[in-house]
């Protein structure tokens, strides 16, 4: 990443139904609160890519995994043409839902090498910060069958989402820290802005 920028980019990663997407908004919250200029986002986008993704959802066997990576990958490079580097050239704390460790997690987990696929997201400005959610997997299932009212989708189901765990319980990176997202939302947010404390003195 050498492009100069002043803002922050804190994502949120992990696998389905460990609340993440809950923590990014109440984290949201907190930091509006505080007079920060926040932005929040997630991939896959609403663009013309992440739209592609979504059809895939139901039907992922219709492309290859190569097919499914360029989608992932077209999505990121319009995310972060469009959105994430005016952003953090602004100076704006940046709060994204899933990024491209997702992808080195599931896509890994499909088959494809990680390194590989770490090596795809080169374009990417890298994480000042990834919040790595887990929890076993059979409570993330529950969160989503049971209190969303869903279905598992084809990235979702459960024997799938053990081998993405795995897949994020071998990165290694300076900008991860985890966080055990097994309990309650309001524990885990504390937890939340104790790690993003130093970064937002570094603001
Ligand atoms: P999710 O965050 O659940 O989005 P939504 O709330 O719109 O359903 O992400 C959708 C799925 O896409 C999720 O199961 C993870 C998967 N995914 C990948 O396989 N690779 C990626 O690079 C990304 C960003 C997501």
């Amino acid at each position: 990443m050498s492009t100069a920028r002043k803002g922050l980019l804190i994502v949120f990663e992990g696998t389905d139904g460990t609340g993440k997407s809950t923590q990014l908004q109440l984290l949201a919250e907190a930091l509006q609160k505080k007079g920060l200029p926040v932005l929040t986002t997630r991939e896959p986008t609403e663009g013309k890519y992440g739209q592609k993704i979504r059809k895939l959802y139901s039907n992922r066997d219709t492309v290859s995994l190569e097919e499914e990576l360029d989608l992932f990958i077209a999505d990121r490079k319009e995310h972060v043409d469009t959105v994430l580097m005016k952003a953090l050239t602004e100076g704006k704390v940046v709060l994204c839902d899933r990024y491209f460790l997702s992808t080195v997690a599931y896509q890994g987990a499909a088959g494809l090498d990680p390194a590989y696929i770490l090596a795809r997201n080169d374009f990417a400005p890298t994480p000042d910060l990834a919040l790595l959610f887990y929890a076993p997997i059979q409570t993330g299932v529950q969160r989503i069958t049971e209190s969303r009212g869903e279905q598992l989708n084809d990235f979702e189901e459960e024997i799938y989402l053990q081998k993405v765990a795995a897949q994020f319980k071998q990165l290694e990176l300076p900008y991860i820290r985890r966080i055990d997202a097994s309990g309650s939302i309001d524990v885990i947010h504390h937890h939340v802005l104790e790690m993003i404390q130093p970064l937002l003195e570094m603001l």
